[in-house]
């Protein structure tokens, strides 16, 4: 249990000191995604939960994060690229003698000697990729492990069926690789009733039958609502441990995690109807108090929010009016008290009444999106 302020339930937190520079504070409650990381486990029905950091911990920082979710008990770590990787492994190391840390992006021509030398294991998606990674087996005389991923319908990333048969029919081109999970990945988890689900679970599992016995992954956050049918033996949540609802159609079951309030700069009465912002598009009539904000599309505010997005000022909704510029953007507070929306006080952009499935919906876009857009000048503060 955290005895530090939260930001889960309510938005009474008192904002941080922000530094009179930075466009806005961010919160990211450590505690919160170590609560969500049980909530998984426990859906997950106890079975073990890697650790997905990749993109910086989907923007809110790995070298906070990681070791949280290290102390919660993953041994497993996954990043998309060798770089994530060889940068990662020194504070894995020390949070823990025995993590394993995969890129998922696979093996890249010429990272073999790089991957070894940092103890980072690659996804083998490919049987080149498998083929390389033998040869480096034989080139340093000893057996590497490895993740093996299969494409069981998404069409990105992973050996194709044709592959695993040839795998099947020659398993010497695994001689000197030691599987250490088989995975493939859901493209459709978040919608349970999708039929591309069920084909995928099918095909995974055909795919098993042909390769060396080793713990398989299939789930992501979305994934482990499925179902214990798609559970095997390792999950993989990412979204849902930084508080993406990994189940859009109801309540999320798990807590917010990200704070982002940002700075009034100006306030200025206008006689409607008139314009805000560039291009000059139109607002709705009536004499109105707009306050220029310090965050704009740089930040990650992103631009498709324009006209669409809402704030929340002294616990009131507001709209974003006017197009989001790089580093403004522009709100109607006519209804909000002058002294709660004056130069200096804070709005929050996202927050526990406003959270970041709400702020993806306004931009047309998907929580992940909204979490990694996240600009480096806001002040971080971490909770937890
Ligand atoms: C292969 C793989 N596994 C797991 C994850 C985590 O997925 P999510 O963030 O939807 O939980 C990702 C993220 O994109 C991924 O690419």
């Amino acid at each position: 249990m955290t005895t530090s302020p939260t930001i889960t339930e309510d938005a009474t937190v008192p904002t941080p000191a922000v530094p009179a520079g930075a466009a806005g504070a961010l919160t990211i409650d450590l505690g919160a995604i170590a609560e969500n990381y049980r909530r998984l486990r426990a859906a997950f029905l106890e079975k073990p939960l890697a650790a997905v950091v990749k993109a910086d911990a989907y923007g809110l920082g790995v070298e906070q994060v990681a070791p949280v979710l290290v102390k919660e008990g993953a041994r497993s770590v996954f990043v998309a690229q060798p770089d994530e990787a060889i940068a990662l492994r020194p504070l894995l190391d020390r949070c823990h003698p025995a993590i394993s840390l995969y890129v998922l992006n696979g093996l890249m021509p010429g990272t073999e000697d790089d991957l070894l030398a940092h103890s980072v294991l690659p996804v083998l998606n490919s049987l080149g990729e498998i083929d390389a990674w033998r040869a480096a087996a034989s080139r340093h005389g000893r057996a590497l492990p490895a993740a093996i991923q299969v494409d069981s319908g998404m069409n990105r990333l992973g050996l194709p069926a044709e592959e695993v048969a040839v795998l099947k029919e020659a398993p010497e081109r695994l001689q000197g690789i030691v599987p250490t999970c088989v995975m493939s990945h859901l493209a459709c988890a978040d919608e349970p009733a999708h039929p591309q689900n069920a084909e995928q679970l099918a095909a995974f599992r055909a795919a098993r039958e042909s390769l060396p016995k080793a713990p398989a992954s299939l789930c992501n956050s979305s994934g482990i609502f499925l179902g214990r049918d798609y559970h095997f033996d390792l999950g993989r949540p990412g979204a849902a441990v930084y508080g993406v609802n990994p189940t859009p159609a109801a309540p999320s079951p798990v807590l917010p995690v990200v704070r982002l309030q940002a700075r009034i700069l100006q306030v200025r009465a206008i006689d409607a109807p008139q314009s805000v912002g560039y291009g000059a598009t139109p607002r709705a009539p009536g004499p109105a108090r707009i306050a220029t904000v310090a965050a704009g599309y740089a930040d990650g505010y992103l631009r498709s929010i324009s006209g669409r997005g809402r704030a929340w000022v002294d616990g009131h909704e507001i709209p974003v009016v006017g197009r989001i510029s790089m580093d403004l953007l522009a709100l109607d507070v006519t209804k909000i008290a002058p002294e709660a929306a004056a130069p200096g006080c804070m709005v929050d952009l996202l927050g526990p009444q406003h959270g970041v499935d709400q702020l993806a919906q306004e931009a047309g876009t998907i929580g992940y999106e909204i979490l990694t857009a996240l600009g480096r000048r806001y002040h971080r503060t971490y909770l937890g």
